[in-house]
């Protein structure tokens, strides 16, 4: 151990107590933090974390923005590194479990992934519309689909190839319209995906449905043409639950919208 590291491990244990008196005086903190919104500070921090929380487990349930409160919190979050890393673990995940399932090499296995923010990230969209601390404006998103300029998100990547070596077949299924195919095909194939073996996208016929509904009758037609839907990847909880749901379904952080 050198000077750095014993300094970092005596920080380390001081934090630890420090952070278990903290623990030990929560109680009224909490109740505090709840309140209304009073300005930026440590509550906000506190607040959104558990805001961010409870909309990754779904606890928060349909909301529309983001909390005033949150929007720099949520700007700091998915600019930053804990973003990246968040994506990248559950990237991990996916691939640990692929590998230890594997796939049958007559390609019936399959994956399924959602491609907004999931396999392309659209940052450079949100970040000229507040990182969903706006309403969400149907126009300005699909003037910026048509540009198919979305770049990859960085984690899904080198899971999407990783698994494709892995003989998994690969679905993707996304709440897009028909009339977006061509820019999306193009987006993908420009970010850097190839080889998936079919895209979804809502036809007239899916229009109005949720999002659970639609996705779950597509993974059903996968399972219907003789596929075992062994991962299903997906920002939303929309992506991955419902009916003919993956054997293991993988949730990638999104706190900048919700889709039900
Ligand atoms: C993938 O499938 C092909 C046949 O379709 C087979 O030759 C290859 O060994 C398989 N790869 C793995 C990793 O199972
Ligand atoms: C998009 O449309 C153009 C023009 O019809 C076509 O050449 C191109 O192959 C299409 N791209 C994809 C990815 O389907």
């Amino acid at each position: 151990m050198n000077a750095h590291q014993s300094l970092y491990s005596i920080l380390f244990l001081l934090s630890l107590s420090l952070s278990h008196q903290s623990v030990l005086r929560l109680p009224s903190d909490h109740r505090k933090s709840l309140g209304p919104a009073r300005g930026r500070g440590e509550d906000d921090s506190l607040y959104c974390d558990s805001w961010r929380f409870s909309v990754e487990t779904n606890d928060a349930g349909k909301w529309s923005t983001v909390p005033s409160r949150c929007a720099d919190y949520v700007r700091d979050y998915v600019t930053g590194e804990r973003y990246v890393s968040d994506s990248s673990v559950a990237a991990d995940n996916a691939l640990e479990f692929a590998r230890a399932v594997g796939a049958s090499s007559d390609g019936r296995d399959a994956w399924v992934f959602d491609i907004d923010e999931t396999l392309l990230s659209n940052l450079p969209y949100y970040e000229e519309h507040g990182f969903g601390s706006e309403a969400f404006e149907e126009t300005s998103f699909d003037d910026w689909v048509e540009l198919a300029k979305a770049p990859a998100l960085p984690a899904s990547l080198p899971l999407y190839n990783e698994l494709r070596q892995l003989n998994f077949t690969i679905f993707l299924l996304t709440g897009r319209s028909e009339h977006q195919r061509n820019a999306t095909a193009t987006n993908m194939l420009r970010a850097g995906y190839t080889g998936w073996e079919k895209l979804f996208l809502r036809g007239d016929s899916d229009q109005g449905k949720p999002a659970t509904v639609y996705k779950s009758e597509k993974r059903s037609e996968i399972v219907s043409a003789g596929y075992t839907i062994q991962g299903s990847s997906g920002d939303q909880w929309s992506d991955l639950t419902g009916f003919a749901t993956a054997v293991r379904s993988f949730k990638l952080p999104n706190p900048m919208y919700y889709i039900p």
